[in-house]
């Protein structure tokens, strides 16, 4: 029989391709939760298209506790829940951080006060790189020690990690494992499926897609003055289907009972530093085409570098990326062309 999977922000960036990802494997059924405040239920759609598999929905904020609730209540056999229902703006969280706190503590406080009260066993918490902060010393292992958080955002990543700890030590029943993302970008390969940025994105793969479709004007390098091989920032990009299939080999890995502790943390990086400059050059070499760039002032609150080892989950989870940067920027391209030509007709 299949195991039952909550994945809460199941229409989203990470959350969709996850689920494909979980269809793929044949081992799981997963149940997508999701206000669709920040997605779409055509997601839904696409992920059909993509595995042939339509996804049961709910389309409720986790932050409703009785709503949240029932869910467990109908579905009754829920085997695991991957966490991924949060806000995640940088900018946005330090203007509004209480929406921050309220948003990504309160609906993770529902997550495990569920898995408490219906015997939930399985919990796969998103976390993100930003926990570290600013490092000197790389690459990032596990065991780095966790930065001053520099914004919100990065804040509700700490405190909810230290949550599911606490609550790991109170309900030794409850099996968990937190990843730590670095920089997933690119799309499912198919491009029938992908991110979808606000008008005005914030990070780099969107940014770079957008001026390559004639969206956006113009493409600015934040700083070319570091201490880097070429001047500009250094970063862990991962590809989305390998952070997804990172998910679906941490659920077995509990499912298997390996784990040694029960709150398991793992990187999901690449391993590689790749520079601002050199994505962009990819960018350009893959697809062939040339992106209006200029270079411009450093971005406060940018560092300078950060990149993952990634052992501990190469060795523990048995994941390896399969994707390298010419797949990230040639599954991000054609998914905007895919977007831009639906939203033409
Ligand atoms: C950001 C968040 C991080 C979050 C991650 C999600 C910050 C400080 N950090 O990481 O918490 O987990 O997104 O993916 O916001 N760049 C340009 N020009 C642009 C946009 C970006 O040069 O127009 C550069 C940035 O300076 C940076 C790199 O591209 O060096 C990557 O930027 P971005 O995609 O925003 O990710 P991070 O800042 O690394």
């Amino acid at each position: 029989m299949k195991h039952k999977i909550l994945v809460s922000g199941g229409t989203g960036y990470i959350g969709s391709h996850t689920i494909i990802e979980l269809l793929r494997s044949g081992l799981f059924e997963p149940i997508a939760v999701d206000s669709c405040i920040r997605s779409t239920p055509e997601t839904l759609d696409r992920i059909e298209k993509v595995t042939g598999i339509r996804v049961k929905h709910y389309k409720i904020d986790i932050c409703d506790k009785k709503s949240f609730f029932d869910i467990f209540k109908k579905e009754e056999d829920i085997a695991g829940v991957i966490h991924f229902a949060a806000f995640k703006c940088v900018p946005e969280s330090v203007a509004q951080p209480l929406m921050y706190y309220r948003n990504n503590l309160g609906s993770l406080e529902n997550v495990l006060d569920a898995c408490g009260k219906f015997g939930v066993r399985n919990l796969i918490f998103s976390s993100s790189a930003s926990v570290y902060g600013d490092v000197k010393d790389l690459p990032v292992t596990e065991n780095t020690p966790l930065g001053v958080p520099f914004c919100p955002y990065a804040h509700t990543k700490q405190i909810g990690e230290q949550m599911i700890h606490f609550c790991a030590e109170q309900n030794p029943e409850l099996q968990s494992v937190i990843l730590r993302y670095f920089n997933p970008v690119g799309n499912d390969m198919s491009g029938l499926i992908g991110e979808l940025s606000p008008d005005k994105p914030n990070n780099l793969m969107p940014i770079v897609t957008q001026v390559a479709i004639g969206k956006l004007p113009k493409l600015t390098v934040f700083g070319t003055d570091y201490d880097t091989r070429d001047g500009s920032c250094i970063r862990d990009y991962i590809h989305v289907c390998d952070i997804a299939d990172a998910h679906v080999k941490a659920l077995q890995f509990l499912l298997d009972g390996k784990n040694a502790s029960n709150c398991e943390t793992f990187n999901l990086g690449s391993g590689k530093g790749v520079s601002v400059i050199e994505m962009i050059d990819a960018f350009e070499k893959v697809n062939g085409i040339k992106l209006n760039c200029v270079f411009g002032e450093r971005r406060p609150g940018d560092v300078p570098a950060i990149y993952s080892d990634s052992q501990r989950a190469n060795q523990l989870l048995g994941w390896r990326c399969q994707h390298d940067i010419n797949d990230m920027v040639e599954s991000a391209w054609k998914w905007e062309k895919q977007l831009n030509g639906e939203q033409r007709n």
